[in-house]
């Protein structure tokens, strides 16, 4: 099932960091469209169930600290291809192996604090727009 959308977040570290604009602005002129945005927040309950796949990893218990240390911004994208271009567009988990031009290596500080998430696959963008968006709130 090939749907063209993504899901996406922008982390604590980049909103924080004031980068909440720039990143918004890549993304768009990329030529992703957005079609449910919004501002919000994380409480360590549902970063840990966003995150569950994750749950026996070392870095856990981390991320999920980190993931709710502070708002974010949430977002289903829409594109040809939407997850693989996104990925592209976004770079390696680890910024100091994303290449030059990506979001994260632009804007990410660490392999934790990684400045954005987006899905690996069609069936998770669906799991996780449906996570953050009710039928209502995506156009
Ligand atoms: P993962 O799904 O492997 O990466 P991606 O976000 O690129 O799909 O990991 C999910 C998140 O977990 C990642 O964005 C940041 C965090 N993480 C760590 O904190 N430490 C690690 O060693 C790894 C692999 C991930």
């Amino acid at each position: 099932m090939k749907t063209n959308r993504t899901f996406t977040m922008i982390k604590p570290d980049a909103v924080a960091n004031g980068h909440m604009g720039a990143i918004l602005d890549q993304i768009i002129k990329n030529g992703f469209t957005p079609v449910a945005l919004k501002y919000t927040y994380l409480t360590p309950e549902l970063a840990g169930k966003f995150y569950e796949v994750h749950k026996e990893r070392p870095f856990y218990a981390d991320l999920v600290k980190f993931m709710s240390s502070g708002p974010i911004v949430a977002a289903i994208l829409e594109k040809e291809n939407a997850v693989a271009e996104f990925r592209t567009l976004i770079g390696a988990t680890d910024p100091s192996k994303a290449e030059a031009g990506t979001i994260r290596q632009l804007f990410a500080k660490s392999i934790e604090a990684n400045a954005v998430h987006g899905s690996d696959s069609d069936e998770n963008a669906e799991i996780e727009g449906n996570f953050f968006f009710s039928a209502f709130e995506r156009f």
